[in-house]
């Protein structure tokens, strides 16, 4: 009975689209719901680093895409595992059109959209909370929605074992995204650098017993080297990293990639 009970709740999952200066983005959250049905409106909560955040803030608009069972983890990588801010989410994404709000539905690996229009919000200290008018809405596929259990069961890649590190060596890991923290306590107030969830969503992991001593540090027992994904942890196995390599895990490139 270890489980976290905050992952009881059933949230859905969602990418909560907007558009600014003719710009569009979106992210992915779980914290979209219905609060009132007459008038038909909607809340969701988003993080104040985040891009979408702002665009939601400065125009009151936004669409937010009900993610289905049958969305693969580019989608996530995609919109979830990195900001607007520093790229352009929308340049060359083809699976989305249009609403007539003016912000983009997201088409594939979802099942139904919804349009909001801010009538309030509610400064959360970390985050912003938008209730908004449905003003258009409609259906995509005839599909299950994503509960945040089916994504962490089904969706998420497993990260791989934790290798074989010095003794006792303790690393927190992100049960939402697998983001990986080294040190003995994780600070309370810490908060997941790829996803933005809480310490309470990380669970601890002390590392497997001493590298045997004929084995060099960063080589396996079988004499591959590691390379280590500096942003998620993912490790890859072999003496040499294809240049091409892109992070299964968080999507990022070999570059971003170290020797351990
Ligand atoms: C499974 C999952 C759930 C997430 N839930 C939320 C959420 O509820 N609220 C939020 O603000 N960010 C959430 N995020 C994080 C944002 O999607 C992420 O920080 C994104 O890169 C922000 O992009 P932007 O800066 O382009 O808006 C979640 C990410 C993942 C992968």
């Amino acid at each position: 009975m270890g489980a976290n009970p905050m992952h009881k709740l059933s949230y859905g999952l969602f990418v909560v689209t907007s558009e600014e200066y003719e710009k569009d983005n979106g992210c992915i959250t779980n914290t979209v719901g219905q609060v009132t049905s007459s008038p038909n409106r909607i809340s969701v909560t988003v993080n104040k680093d985040n891009l979408t955040h702002d665009f939601i803030r400065d125009t009151g608009r936004f669409t937010v895409s009900i993610i289905s069972e049958s969305a693969d983890f580019e989608l996530f990588r995609h919109f979830g595992f990195r900001s607007g801010r520093e790229c352009d989410k929308f340049d060359g994404f083809t699976d989305c059109r249009r609403a007539e709000n003016g912000t983009m539905i997201v088409t594939k690996g979802t099942n139904a959209y919804l349009c909001g229009s801010v009538c309030q919000s509610y400064d959360l200290g970390t985050h912003t909370m938008f209730i908004a008018d449905v003003t258009e809405s409609g259906m995509i596929a005839d599909e299950r929605s994503a509960t945040y259990e089916y994504y962490l069961s089904n969706i998420k890649p497993k990260p791989k074992a934790v290798g074989e590190t010095p003794d006792g060596q303790t690393i927190w890991r992100c049960t939402i995204c697998g983001y990986e923290y080294v040190g003995e306590e994780l600070p309370e107030d810490f908060i997941c650098p790829l996803c933005k969830h809480p310490a309470s969503d990380f669970e601890k992991i002390v590392k497997g017993t001493a590298v045997p001593e004929t084995v060099p540090a960063g080589v396996t027992p079988e004499g591959k080297t590691v390379w280590r994904c500096t942003v998620c942890g993912y490790e890859y196995e072999g003496d040499e990293l294809p240049e091409d390599f892109v992070c299964p895990l968080c999507g990022v490139p070999a570059s971003e990639f170290e020797k351990v």
